[in-house]
């Protein structure tokens, strides 16, 4: 809708003014209008004219041609253009929806691009982190946000299954743990964390505990069996966790090569950044300088030779460009506590040709935080995702025990996606489940209600507005599902769908309450064809955020 709205404008202003401006649409607060335009704004500085008068003029404009779409086109203030919508594009947009079904709201701007979304990566031999978790949660969105706008998506799970804390596993297994004991326990990460905690505590005390760490990780760079035996059971038992959580969140990857993959292929990009002179070797250690010292220096290598995470990443994005295509756009959905790695990174790759500026970006998710304060996997003051989750569902078991799972789930995920990622999130039960907030139970329930009122109508749905009919907020609200959802995609933004879902949402229920559908003689099939073109677009919505629609609650 807001495209076909800029159209207009353009021709008004073309026609008025020979001229072609970039200008914005915006929604006001609905008694002042559909949509509003700075227009006026923009011209008057272009031409050199107030813009009351740029203004009054494009009002005049439409007021003589007898628009199409428009119905009223008001000025406000200083030269804000107001614009109504004719009542009729609304109850055609329901047919769109009705026929569209799942398909309405998707689009092709992104039609073309290839994108990979890396996402969720926790780190083998660790706990899965709730950061992991905002990281599963808000890329699984994004990932599907870009791929209903006609993006060629790939879902990329960058497991952290290589570096020197390997080398302290193996030490710790060696001299505390039992290899058959780890292998039959019921919860095999958690011993394995429970041995690197011990690590770190007898470190304390032992010095030569850290060199013989870091003596085993290098054997297990040069292929050692017995590291790498021990290296691999660490993976498989951390893999099958992983796998039990993806389950439960409904989340899959196309691809999920570890950081140990890229092994081999790191020595080739320190030899090319020490002869272009973009790495230098400073007491034994191999680091990227940047101009200006822009940022600290990024280490590569360390002066024991042993590789570090920055360029494994550098070894991934070159392997990514090379496998995908130079084109192909890169998204890491990583904890902002990363950010500054993400900007050595990317410009440290700028400099050697991977990528350059506009295919690499960084949706960076603040902290979550518990009562409890920050975690630590080494102190061991550990938050375990498994029983998050659980505990979610127990909660929920108040509103419907049969799908409270999926309430659980949806409430943490909404949870997280209701506010911009940057935002840091405190963790508060009463507010990821309260159903008469902001939260995924809300939703889940609105959708609940739509599918009961259609069950228990004896008539179907049927596009024929009722005399003097009065366009509802809901039906406002759904010709916007569209444009939100390509603006989410291109300010690669989740929680713009799920504020709108919300609205959204409020919109339905406030005609719910105010409006009696079953029974209500002639304009009942016309209400109901707005309660499913409100279910369609919901469930479209939330399926996008990867929060499962319910027809009961
Ligand atoms: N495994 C890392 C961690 O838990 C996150 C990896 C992020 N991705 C990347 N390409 N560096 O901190």
């Amino acid at each position: 809708m807001k495209e076909i709205i800029k159209t207009e404008i353009d021709k008004a202003v073309k026609e008025l003014y020979r001229k072609e401006v970039v200008f914005s649409i915006e929604y006001p607060e609905s008694k002042f209008g559909d949509y509003s335009s700075n227009i006026a704004f923009v011209l008057s500085k272009v031409l050199g004219v107030t813009s009351t008068e740029v203004a009054k003029k494009i009002v005049d404009f439409f007021g003589q041609s007898n628009s199409k779409i428009f119905k009223k086109v008001e000025v406000a203030g200083p030269g804000f253009l107001n614009f109504f919508v004719k009542d009729e594009i609304f109850s055609k947009n329901l047919d769109s929806i009705l026929k569209l079904g799942k398909k309405y709201g998707q689009s092709k701007i992104n039609k073309g691009k290839k994108i990979i979304v890396e996402y969720s990566s926790p780190n083998i031999a660790k706990p899965f982190t709730v950061g992991h978790l905002r990281s599963t949660i808000i890329g699984d969105a994004l990932a599907n946000i870009l791929n209903a706008t006609g993006a060629k998506v790939i879902r990329d799970n960058h497991i952290g299954d290589w570096g020197t804390q390997f080398g302290k596993m193996i030490v710790a297994i060696k001299k505390w743990g039992n290899v058959n004991e780890i292998k039959k326990s019921k919860e095999p990460v958690k011993d394995l964390v429970a041995l690197y905690v011990k690590f770190h505590e007898e470190a304390e005390k032992d010095k030569t505990l850290d060199d013989e760490a870091r003596n085993w990780f290098t054997k297990l760079e040069k292929k050692d069996k017995e590291a790498t035996k021990l290296w691999k059971l660490c993976v498989e038992l951390s893999s099958k966790e992983f796998q039990k959580i993806y389950k439960r969140l409904g989340v899959s990857f196309d691809t999920a090569v570890g950081e140990s993959f890229f092994e081999d292929k790191m020595k080739v990009i320190v030899d090319e950044a020490l002869e272009k002179g973009i790495a230098k070797v400073s007491e034994g250690a191999t680091l990227v300088f940047f101009e200006n010292d822009k940022y600290s220096p990024l280490m590569l290598l360390k002066s024991d030779g042993s590789s570090l995470y920055a360029l494994r990443d550098l070894a991934t994005d070159k392997w990514r460009k090379k496998k995908y295509g130079k084109d192909v756009v890169i998204i890491n959905e990583v904890g902002a506590e990363q950010s500054l790695h993400f900007k050595q990174l990317f410009e440290t790759e700028k400099l050697l040709g991977i990528s350059n500026s506009n295919d690499r970006f960084h949706i960076a998710h603040g902290l979550y935080s518990f009562k409890e304060g920050k975690m630590s996997t080494r102190k061991g003051n550990v938050i375990w995702l498994e029983e998050v989750l659980e505990e979610a569902k127990k909660r929920a078991e108040v509103f419907n025990k049969d799908v409270a799972e999926e309430v659980g789930i949806g409430a943490i995920k909404f949870n997280d996606l209701k506010r911009d990622s940057t935002k840091e999130i405190v963790f508060d039960w009463d507010e990821i489940l309260n159903l008469g907030g902001d939260s995924g139970p809300y939703l889940q329930y609105s959708s609940a209600r739509a599918f009961s009122i259609l069950k228990k109508s004896s008539k179907s749905p049927k596009n024929i507005v009722p005399k003097d009919w009065q366009v509802t907020d809901v039906e406002k609200q759904l010709i916007r599902f569209p444009e939100i959802l390509e603006r989410s995609a291109i300010e690669l933004k989740p929680h713009q769908l799920s504020l709108y879902l919300l609205d959204l949402a409020g919109a339905f229920n406030n005609f719910y309450t105010h409006n009696k559908i079953i029974g209500s003689g002639e304009g009942e099939a016309y209400k109901l064809s707005i309660t499913e073109a409100f279910r369609i677009v919901l469930s479209n919505g939330l399926n996008l955020l990867g929060i499962k629609p319910l027809k009961k609650m």
